[in-house]
């Protein structure tokens, strides 16, 4: 990995997180190299000195930076996809290794417009990769080589932790992670808001619940505890929580977060047939 030529075509929010990683990891900038849209964004990669190109400045700039790379992250939009690999079908090596991050763009689907390279890999990288503890899906193509698929791993693992998969995982695990920080941010609302209900400070709920979140996962990765031992450990028989808990089993939560990822399943499908 260390001697490998990386380069971002589409170099936005997460793109740039990966790349921040793969910095702070200590891979040479001299090694490293980005596409953008605007001159404004290309102009900031290149006063940090990464060899960066503007397609506002240079239309071809994303076949011109991608025929000297190793590993090429695509991290331009779902939709934009397919037009990056037409432009840079015939310059990319043969064994450069194409990474996409977009959502819902299939192998099959890219493997169309480059039928030549075998090193096609998918990923599904989620927000926390902004602070460098993101979880990324890693999707190969049957026909990837080992270390393509180590490479890519390495990639994501300086921005959180990667996980291989297979591309038929890649929607559940996009509804689980890559979707997973709306879920905790989503129930965090809602218990922030009950205990304002309550008479706390939108301040003081925050305080209650943010606090318990963070120190919570900080107990469990300090112990050597599962989830449901560490649940028991506040759950005096007869006691409070007990009532909390019997509550949440009664409304069915893990049949409503099933319902809600069988949503998500059946919207990445639509997307997959083009729907929208
Ligand atoms: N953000 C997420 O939470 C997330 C999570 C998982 C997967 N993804 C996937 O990651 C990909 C990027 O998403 P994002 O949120 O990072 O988007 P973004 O912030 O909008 O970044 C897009 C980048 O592409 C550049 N760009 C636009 N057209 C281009 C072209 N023709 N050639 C080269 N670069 C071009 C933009 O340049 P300018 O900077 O000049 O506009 C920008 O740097 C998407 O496919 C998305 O599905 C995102």
């Amino acid at each position: 990995m260390e001697k490998l030529r990386v380069c971002f075509l589409g170099t936005g929010s997460m793109g740039s997180a990966v790349m921040e990683g793969l910095i702070s990891s200590g891979h040479p900038l001299e090694l490293i190299s980005a596409t953008t849209r605007s001159t404004e964004s290309a102009s900031k990669f290149r006063a940090r000195g990464i060899s960066a190109m503007a397609i506002a400045e240079a239309p071809d700039a994303n076949a011109l930076l991608a025929g000297d790379a190793d590993l090429i992250v695509l991290g331009v939009k779902p939709y934009q996809i397919v037009d990056v690999l037409n432009e840079i079908k015939d310059e990319i090596a043969p064994n450069a290794v194409v990474i996409s991050m977009a959502a819902g763009i299939k192998l099959e689907t890219m493997a169309a417009v480059v039928p030549g390279n075998k090193n096609l890999i998918r990923t599904m990288p989620n927000t926390p990769a902004l602070v460098g503890m993101g979880v990324t899906g890693v999707a190969p193509a049957s026909s990837a080589a080992e270390d393509a698929i180590d490479a890519t791993l390495e990639l994501f693992n300086a921005v959180g932790v990667a996980l291989e998969i297979t591309e038929d995982q890649i929607d559940a695990l996009s509804a689980v992670s890559g979707s997973g920080p709306a879920w905790v941010f989503y129930i965090m609302e809602q218990w922030e808001k009950i205990a304002v209900n309550h008479g706390f400070t939108a301040e003081q709920a925050a305080l209650m619940v943010r606090g318990t979140v963070a120190g919570s996962i900080d107990l469990l990765a300090q112990s050597d505890k599962e989830l449901a031992e560490l649940r028991a450990n506040v759950t005096s028989p007869g006691g409070t929580t007990e009532q909390i808990i019997a509550s949440l089993e009664k409304a069915d939560l893990q049949g409503i977060f099933e319902q809600s990822l069988q949503q998500a399943l059946k919207r990445a499908r639509e997307i997959g047939e083009g729907k929208g």
